[in-house]
């Protein structure tokens, strides 16, 4: 069945840019945003509201079974999740929740989930997707597929700017451990490891910069219309 929009799936590891390439490129074309990620520390999230360790498998994929997940829209079109119809968006992005994400998104009950959700978000086309493994598990028939990349040493360089920008004190390398701790994690993992699809164009936002991205991201998908 072909879209009559396309889905653009951007993937890569933590801290690469994805967020805010997907988020400009969707307010450039009028797409739908939809933060996967999300998802994953939306169920973390439910877990630890209803006193679930997260190393407790059954008992997390239970719930991400029973809660609801959805999102709204803000003005300018980042999504903000909803959990049971409640806004929950600023508390999924602590360190704990991050750790926590990345523990339950090994899950393959929690996958499964969460697969069902994002086809039915994406399904239409009109949409950019970010995430892990879209291109190669929740769209392998996505029209436009971007890995992005970047040095763990770059990303963490950001984070660390990103943090002290928000008046918040950062160690560089207790950062830079945890997200090589993260990406091993990812990347590692039984099911649906972070790893680019065989159809993905792989762009390194190191040496290109946001607006470079994007542009070579908008040129894909002019040429798929
Ligand atoms: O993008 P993020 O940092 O919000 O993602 C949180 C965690 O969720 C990350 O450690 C890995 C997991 N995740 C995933 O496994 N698959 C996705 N499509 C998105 C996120």
């Amino acid at each position: 069945m072909t879209r009559p929009r396309p889905v653009i799936a951007i993937d890569g590891p933590a801290g690469v840019g994805k967020s805010t390439t997907a988020r400009v490129l969707a307010q450039r074309l009028g797409y739908t945003l939809v933060d996967t990620g999300a998802l994953y520390r939306g169920v973390a999230l439910a877990a630890r509201d209803r006193g679930i360790s997260w190393d407790d498998e059954a008992g997390v994929v239970a719930i991400g079974d029973e809660t609801e997940l959805a999102f709204a829209s803000q003005h300018d079109g980042t999504p903000r999740l909803l959990l049971n119809g409640e806004e929950r968006a600023d508390e999924i992005r602590t360190p704990e929740l991050s750790a926590g994400a990345s523990q339950v998104s090994a899950y393959p009950g929690v996958r499964r989930v969460l697969l069902d959700i994002q086809r039915d978000l994406g399904r239409e086309g009109g949409v950019v997707l970010e995430g892990r493994d879209i291109g190669t598990v929740v769209f392998p028939d996505a029209e436009v597929k971007v890995f992005l990349t970047a040095s763990a040493e770059e990303r963490a360089r950001r984070r660390v700017q990103d943090l002290r920008d928000r008046g918040t004190m950062a160690d560089y390398d207790e950062i830079l451990a945890k997200i090589r701790s993260r990406d091993e994690a990812d990347s590692t993992r039984a099911i649906a490891p972070l790893r680019p699809a065989e159809d993905a164009v792989i762009l390194d936002s190191t040496s290109l910069g946001l607006e470079a991205v994007v542009q070579h991201v908008l040129e894909l998908v002019q040429s798929c219309n």
